[in-house]
């Protein structure tokens, strides 16, 4: 058979989808989360089409399986008005709640989270084609980041819960709110990254804004129930509607304090201009990348093989820390493509739902375009797609393409293509690795490969100062969680892990006083009384 007719099969007609990964039905979502209510919409609303398309007597189409509110720049603004209004100038409820009673809120809400995983991981899936077991995955580290991040909270407060004495001066310092965040996620991991920004937003007191991504935003729906039982009102509410129509408004609002975005950098800038105070705008962003792996002619070829595949095409590439050009020694090229592309011809491509599944329908309607795009662009500056069936495509499903030789007159070289695409690019020195990442707008991450200890320690100095991470002999990856994940130039703003997040959602305050007789009674007794929920020596256990 051929790969088009075999990538044809792999499309299933309604009847045979399996029971046990089918939805229960259309979810038609009609009410939203605002000011503690869930809001009755009856305006228009956005068909959601599932990447998984379905055998019908009018050829491969789309699965139609619900549909979410399309609000206008009223409701948005109805929302940011409840959020400023739970944050009430730092007063709120929220806000001046103790560490231990917003933690308690943030566990219940997980318990309750948990009890939505059964259909929050089908919905990624049928969402965005993540195939199940990379669902299920998404969804346990989100419940593992959630409890991570509460431990880390813990642990923070625990050392701010005594006083130091400097110079005769006695503080007590804590991190305190910033205010209102704008929380805007990315499709790939719908769930994980937006709640590594929500959550810690959330559980540091913030009040929040939360637009659920463009694709994955069906799955956000089952948990705003509970989001409305566990937290104060206004304190979360879920913003729906075009981006383009409902967000500029809420910036030029001046009302949102931290923007918080995992997406374009191209977004993120133009969002950042329409805020009126700067200063006041606190900006926490996780953007583009086109992370590189550098396989020198001393490497362990099998290992970079397998390691690169892995970066470069887990859910069909369709990661910010993926590998996105591959360098290689041009004397060790003709051999790296061989084994490169032998290793993708036994990825199992198919639906979602299947056993060992590792290419999938691709979510956004026009990017098989775009590859083809990037592909005729390459080979019209003379590269060839190296690998048998490279860049096949039927309907979602697309057969990953390896292009040789990449220079710097394509696409390939400098865009993100965010897709199953693997440009390659043969190098002589070096040297010319380094002037790479120099020019590149982007500046995430890169993986090294070689068994060549001078080696390896030679790029490693130049290219910390490129890059955020290095990973020696590994393919690039944002985990484990605990580790701090950023950026330079254009790829991110300020740094997220498990510790770094609740940082970056938040100030450090402190209560300072002179050590006069006076002053200690007078802060002994309001430790005693219990008065203050900041100035407070009790310990969280
Ligand atoms: O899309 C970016 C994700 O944060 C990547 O996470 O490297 O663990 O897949 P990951």
């Amino acid at each position: 058979m051929q790969l088009k007719e075999l990538l044809e099969s792999k499309f299933v007609r309604e009847e045979e989808i399996p029971a046990e990964h089918a939805l229960p039905g259309q979810i038609n979502q009609k009410e939203y989360l605002s000011n503690g209510e869930m809001k009755q919409w009856s305006g228009s609303v956005h068909e959601v089409f599932s990447p998984v398309c379905i055998r019908t007597k009018d050829g491969l189409q789309r699965k139609l399986i619900g549909s979410y509110p399309v609000c206008t720049e009223k409701e948005a603004k109805e929302s940011l008005d409840a959020a400023v209004e739970a944050y009430h100038d730092g007063r709120g409820e929220w806000p001046t709640m103790s560490v231990a009673e917003r933690i308690g809120c943030v566990e219940q809400f997980t318990g309750k989270m948990i009890e939505q995983k059964d259909i929050m991981v089908k919905l990624i899936m049928w969402e965005i084609g993540k195939s199940q077991a990379d669902s299920i995955k998404e969804f346990d580290r989100t419940v593992e980041y959630i409890y991570a991040t509460i431990d880390s909270l813990k642990n923070l407060d625990r050392g701010s819960s005594g006083f130091e004495i400097v110079d005769g001066i006695a503080a007590q310092v804590r991190r305190s709110p910033l205010g209102v965040v704008l929380c805007m996620g990315p499709f790939n991991y719908p769930l994980n990254e937006t709640f590594t920004t929500l959550i810690p937003a959330l559980i540091m007191g913030n009040t929040i804004l939360f637009k659920p991504p463009k694709f994955g935003t069906l799955l956000h729906y089952p948990l705003q129930q509970a989001f409305k039982d566990c937290f104060p009102k206004g304190v979360v509410n879920v913003i729906y509607g075009r981006g383009n129509t409902i967000i500029p408004g809420l910036m030029q609002s001046g009302k949102i304090n931290v923007l918080t975005l995992i997406g374009s950098s191209k977004v993120a800038n133009e969002l950042k201009k329409l805020h009126p105070k700067v200063n006041r705008l606190r900006a926490v962003l996780g953007l583009d990348a086109k992370n590189a792996s550098i396989i020198t002619a001393k490497a362990d070829l099998p290992l970079a093989v397998k390691e690169t595949l892995s970066g470069a095409l887990s859910f069909n590439g369709q990661r910010c820390t993926a590998i996105k050009i591959v360098w290689v020694h041009r004397s060790i090229a003709d051999e790296f493509l061989k084994q490169f592309n032998e290793a993708i011809a036994g990825l199992k491509f198919g639906m979602p739902w299947e056993k060992g599944v590792a290419l999938t329908p691709l979510p956004e309607p026009h990017k098989i375009d775009y590859l083809k795009e990037c592909i005729a662009d390459a080979e019209a500056n003379g590269a060839k797609v190296m690998n048998e069936n490279g860049g096949a495509s039927v309907a979602s499903l697309f057969f990953p393409a390896v292009v040789y030789p990449v220079n710097s007159k394509m696409k390939l070289y400098h865009e993100e293509q965010f897709g199953p695409i693997v440009p390659v690019v043969p190098f002589d020195n070096l040297e010319e690795t380094i002037e790479y990442l120099i020019e590149a707008t982007h500046g995430q991450q890169v993986s090294i490969f070689s068994n060549d200890a001078d080696e390896v320690a030679a790029l490693i100095d130049p290219l910390v100062n490129q890059v955020s991470r290095l990973n020696i002999n590994s393919q690039c990856q944002r985990g484990p969680d605990v580790f701090p994940f950023t950026g330079r130039k254009d790829s991110a703003e300020g740094t997220l892990s498990v510790a770094d997040a609740i940082r970056a959602f938040s100030i450090r305050s402190l209560v300072a006083f002179k050590m006069n007789e006076s002053n200690k009674h007078l802060i002994n007794d309001i430790v005693n009384k219990n008065s203050s929920n900041f100035l407070s020596t009790k310990f969280i256990f």
